[in-house]
């Protein structure tokens, strides 16, 4: 039976939705596409270019390409995977997210990557933008303590020792924008289901998730 359903999964920094929506996918046997290492793309190539005008943002976005192959990350043909995470990215991503010509490129290449498969796909503005005909949406939150915590064992276990005041600032800061933004700011889907990740493993969202894609697919 072909799968053609997608699923929608959107919340805050660190809630858990790329851990969580990788392991769905595969499950499911459907794409994973993070839409938030495409920001990150575009961020990480005007840091490099050392332009960050709103007028060469916009330019670098409208002329990259940006494709996801095997949970890769892709910019004009060079992996940059590893690196769109240093800190420098994470610091300017949600100004270069917040201008509304990078989102309706970025946006028109992540329908393009659902068009023709079910996938699933996480972010900020999935369930109510990119997709919101998906038929499945999750909406990921948690305690900002926590979820920054969860941000600086990940560093740690890249042997990264920061600062958890330094970190939950940043998320902070960065949620505050993502949720004020003009342009399709991060907000809980009419249609979505909230799921609180506070006190919860991965694995417990992820078979809370499947369970109700379960009620509906016999094909699991
Ligand atoms: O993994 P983390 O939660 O730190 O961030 P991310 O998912 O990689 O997203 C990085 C940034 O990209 C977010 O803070 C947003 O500013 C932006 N973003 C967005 O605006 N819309 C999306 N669909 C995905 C990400
Ligand atoms: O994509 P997002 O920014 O929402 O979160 P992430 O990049 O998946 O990071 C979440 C981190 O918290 C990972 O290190 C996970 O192992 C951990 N975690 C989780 O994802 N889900 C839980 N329910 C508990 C912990």
């Amino acid at each position: 039976l072909e799968k053609v359903y997608s699923v929608a999964i959107d919340g805050p920094a660190g809630a858990g939705k790329s851990t969580v929506a990788k392991m769905i996918a595969e499950r499911l046997n459907l794409a994973y596409v993070d839409t938030g290492a495409m920001y990150r793309a575009i961020t990480l190539k005007a840091l490099e270019r050392g332009n960050f005008s709103k007028k060469g943002i916009i330019k670098i976005a409208e002329e990259s390409t940006i494709e996801i192959i095997n949970g890769r990350i892709y910019l004009d043909g060079r992996d940059v995977t590893e690196e769109i995470r240093k800190p420098s990215v994470d610091e300017k991503v949600s100004t270069v997210a917040s201008i509304p010509q990078v989102r309706k490129r970025l946006v028109e290449i992540q329908r393009q990557m659902a068009k023709n498969s079910g996938v699933v796909m996480d972010g900020r503005d999935i369930g109510t933008t990119v997709l919101p005909n998906a038929k499945y949406k999750f909406y990921l939150t948690a305690d900002i303590k926590i979820r920054a915590k969860r941000r600086y064992e990940e560093m740690l276990n890249k042997g990264i020792n920061s600062d958890l005041e330094k970190v939950e600032q940043e998320l902070a800061q960065r949620d505050k924008q993502d949720m004020e933004r003009e342009c399709s700011p991060l907000k809980v889907a009419e249609d979505a289901v909230i799921i609180d990740t506070s006190h919860k493993t991965p694995e417990e969202v992820v078979n809370e998730i499947l369970d109700y894609i379960k009620r509906d697919e016999n094909v699991l």
